[in-house]
């Protein structure tokens, strides 16, 4: 069974929230791991996302609403189940936010925190998480914010600062396959490297940025890579 079914697959969710929610991506991952709900609201700021989203879940019983995390517009108690999924690095005010879920979540909740992290424990995980890392260092550079992925000890202090009970930690392990495989290196060279070499360009520090996309271009090649990043999902209980 794989770690997002292991993690939510109990979960009756109810009313769920999706909390940077993005594109849409993690309303699926909810879709398919979660063990039901009646209605899922996913909220960003975004106004680009949301429209992106509700493209793509347009005939599902999806609610998708532009609104800031940090201030969230509604009323207390009014969720069974709040979610964020691979959004905290992408946060400026992460407790406030946090806070803001907890207060919206009803006693007896289900709280979701779902994170990738930088603990790769072999070269080749290593080298998705510099990837990752340097993809966030161009959208910083550009005024998007980005942070680099937090450790996972980062991740579960926030989710244990919360004051939840019943905290369980669950966390993906890699096995790692073939880091070689001659589709993925292409794929990640053309769709991550090469994509974000041009994006580079355009940032003020574009000469650091663009030398460390050749090194990791090298590095790809030298060590190979992994297609998950490690993860880790934190399920608790208000
Ligand atoms: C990596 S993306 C979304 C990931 C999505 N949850 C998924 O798993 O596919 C991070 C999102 O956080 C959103 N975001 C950042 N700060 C926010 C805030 N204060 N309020 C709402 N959304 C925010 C961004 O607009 C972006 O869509």
């Amino acid at each position: 069974m794989n770690v997002l079914k292991q993690a939510l697959g109990h979960i009756t969710g109810g009313m769920v929230l999706d909390v940077a929610t993005g594109r849409g991506g993690s309303i699926g991952v909810l879709q398919r791991n979660i063990k039901s709900h009646s209605v899922v609201v996913g909220i960003d700021n975004s106004e680009a996302n949301i429209k992106q989203a509700q493209k793509s879940h347009g005939n599902e019983d999806v609610l998708f609403i532009r609104m800031n995390a940090e201030d969230l517009a509604l009323i207390d108690h009014c969720f069974d189940t709040v979610c964020i999924f691979n959004s905290l690095h992408h946060l400026v005010n992460i407790r406030q936010v946090l806070d803001e879920m907890k207060r919206v979540l009803k006693p007896g909740g289900k709280f979701v925190i779902s994170e990738t992290h930088r603990d790769g424990e072999t070269e080749s995980q290593l080298t998705i998480v510099y990837i990752h890392h340097w993809i966030a260092q161009i959208d910083t550079a550009l005024g998007f914010v980005h942070n680099k992925t937090f450790t996972r000890r980062k991740i579960i202090d926030y989710a244990s600062g919360l004051g939840l009970s019943d905290l369980v930690i669950h966390n993906r392990v890699i096995k790692d396959k073939d880091p070689f495989n001659e589709k993925t290196i292409r794929r990640y060279e053309k769709y991550l490297i090469e994509k974000y070499l041009q994006r580079a360009k355009e940032a003020l520090d574009s000469q650091r940025l663009v030398e460390q996309g050749a090194e990791l271009r090298k590095r790809l090649h030298a060590v190979g890579t992994q297609t998950q990043e490690p993860l880790v999902i934190i399920v608790g209980e208000k």
